[in-house]
């Protein structure tokens, strides 16, 4: 069996509050048309029929979880996340290492993103299938960037180097588990999988993906994001 074969694992972390979104319940809750948006990125992971399993984090206290239909699907399991973004996926890791083997990969991927493309995931598996350190959807940033310090342009920053991380993130479970508990050991804080990866001294592979693969953030972010889920209908 060459390395292509090793089984991919999904992981969503779902166990946020959603405190920018500033609405009556997080924001992988909220309808997205007729399904809520954490529905919406899971169908869009089952639908690449590329994993092995999808393992989401829920918060300790979710109460709208069990009232998905797909909580009850065969395919996916339930963990319960932490208090930051990291120690959820370190609780879905672990739970990974449970059942799977360390130089199978995972592909972490948040619940806010339901716009992810099944040609996105592909992408990103084949690019990175053979790599040694793993690697992220991003995006080339097209805006001129500006450094500042109290509130003056201090330098314009080179943007032809400076990439927005996307999700997925793909990572070997041991690699990246190793990563997640070192940072968490350190007492440090890292806001994605290839943050702690890199604080290894590995350097991930960018793969570039589509922009339209949002992070629902904010309240504007939700029209955007129907948006874009109707304009894929079309492709
Ligand atoms: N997340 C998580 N566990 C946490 C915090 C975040 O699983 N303790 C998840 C969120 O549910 C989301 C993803 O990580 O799917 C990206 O995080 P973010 O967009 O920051 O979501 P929230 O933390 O919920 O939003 P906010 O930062 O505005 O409170
Ligand atoms: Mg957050």
């Amino acid at each position: 069996m060459g390395l292509n074969s090793a089984r991919i694992w999904a992981l969503v972390p779902a166990a946020g509050v959603g405190r920018r979104m500033a609405a009556d319940r997080p924001k992988q809750y909220l309808k997205l048309g007729e399904r809520t948006v954490l529905e919406h990125t899971l169908d869009r992971l089952l639908g690449s029929r590329i994993y092995s399993g999808i393992v989401v984090a829920v918060s300790e206290d979710d109460g709208y979880w069990d009232s998905l239909s797909l909580s009850r699907s065969h395919s996916v399991s339930r963990v319960t996340g932490g208090s930051e973004r990291a120690d959820s996926v370190l609780a879905g890791l672990n739970f990974i290492a449970s059942i799977a083997a360390e130089d199978e990969w995972v592909m972490v991927h948040d619940a806010a993103r339901p716009c992810l493309t099944a040609n996105d995931i592909r992408r990103l598996r084949d690019s990175v299938a053979n790599d040694k350190v793993g690697g992220i959807l991003a995006l080339p940033v097209h805006d001129t960037l500006k450094s500042t310090a109290a509130g003056r342009i201090e330098y314009t920053v080179d943007r032809t180097r400076i990439w927005r991380a996307l999700t997925p993130q793909m990572f070997r479970l041991g690699l990246l588990r190793d990563a997640l508990i070192a940072v968490a050991q350190a007492g440090r804080l890292v806001t994605d999988e290839a943050g702690a990866v890199e604080l290894q001294g590995l350097k991930p592979l960018i793969v570039e993906g589509r922009p339209d693969n949002i992070k629902i953030t904010r309240p504007e972010d939700l029209p955007l994001a129907a948006y874009y889920l109707e304009r894929q209908r079309c492709e």
